[in-house]
C-alpha cells in the first residue's frame, strides 16, 4: 500500500510545485513511514503524445491485429492505471503552462481515463483521498487584471473530483515568477504571504490524507 505522487515540473530544480508536494510528501511519510511513496515524474518520463490515440484506435481493431505501437500504448495505460488503483492516496503536482493545464499531464490524464476501471462510473477511485498542488507565475483571483486565464485548475479540479471522484484537497500558490520576473517586484508581500499560506494548507493537507488512510486501515 502506498502514496502515488505525480510530479509535472518540467524544471525540477527551481520547482515551487516539487516543494509543496514534498511539504505534502514528509507529512504523509511521518505518519506512514513503512508505506511506498509510488512516484511518476512527467518531465522525467513523459507519456508519448501518440499512446492515448493508440489505446482508443485499438478498440475498434481485434486483439491479433492490433499494431506493436497500439499493445504498447495499452500496456502503459494498465500501468499508469494500476498505480492509481493500488494507491490508498494520491498527490499530484501540476503547474499552469501557457495559460492551460500541462500538457504533460493532460496526455497522462487522457492515457489513464481509457482505463475501464477508471470510470465515472467506476469505484476504483472514488472517495480516495487526494491532494491537488498546483502553482502559477501569475496571480489571477477575482479582481486581478488576468481574472479568467487560469485554464488550468479549474479544469484540474473537475477531472479529479467531480470527474474521477477523489477525496480532493487543492493547495495552490499564485504568483511563483514574483522574485523571478522583475516587473512583479511591487507584488513581493503579497507573494510571500500566499507562499506561506500554500505551505500551512500544503502541510494540513499532507496530514489530512495520511489521518484519513490510517483511520481506514
Ligand atoms: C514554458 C512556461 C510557460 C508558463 N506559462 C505560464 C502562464 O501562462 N501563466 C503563468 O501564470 N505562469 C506561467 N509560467 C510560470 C509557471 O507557472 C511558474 O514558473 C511555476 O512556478 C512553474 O512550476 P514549478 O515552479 O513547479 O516548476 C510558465 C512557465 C513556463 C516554464
Amino acid at each position: 500500500m502506498s502514496l502515488f505522487r505525480l510530479d509535472a515540473s518540467i524544471l525540477p530544480t527551481t520547482s515551487a510545485s516539487r516543494s509543496l508536494a514534498d511539504l505534502v510528501e514528509a507529512e504523509w511519510r511521518t505518519a506512514h513511514p513503512a508505506s511506498e511513496v509510488v512516484r511518476r515524474d512527467l518531465a522525467a518520463d513523459p507519456v508519448p503524445a501518440t499512446a492515448w490515440a493508440d489505446v482508443v484506435t485499438s478498440n475498434f481493431v481485434d486483439e491479433g491485429d492490433r499494431s506493436d505501437r497500439q499493445r504498447e500504448a495499452r500496456s502503459l495505460a494498465t500501468t499508469i492505471a494500476d498505480e492509481l488503483v493500488d494507491a490508498e492516496a494520491l498527490l499530484f503536482a501540476v503547474p499552469l503552462y501557457n495559460y492551460g493545464v500541462s500538457q504533460h499531464f493532460k496526455t497522462w490524464f487522457d492515457l489513464a481515463y481509457t482505463d475501464p476501471r477508471i470510470d465515472p462510473q467506476g469505484t476504483a477511485l472514488r472517495g480516495k483521498p487526494a491532494t491537488l498542488v498546483t502553482v502559477l507565475g501569475g496571480n489571477y483571483a477575482a479582481g486581478t487584471p488576468k481574472e479568467g486565464w487560469d485554464h488550468s485548475t479549474s479544469w484540474l479540479r473537475r477531472v479529479l473530483e467531480d470527474v474521477w471522484g477523489l477525496d480532493l484537497r487543492v493547495v495552490e500558490r499564485p504568483f511563483t515568477l514574483v522574485g523571478v520576473n522583475p516587473a512583479l517586484d511591487s507584488f513581493a508581500d503579497t507573494a510571500a504571504e500566499l507562499k506561506q499560506t500554500a505551505e500551512t494548507h500544503a502541510v494540513r493537507s499532507g496530514r489530512e490524507i495520511a489521518g484519513l488512510v490510517a483511520a481506514s486501515r
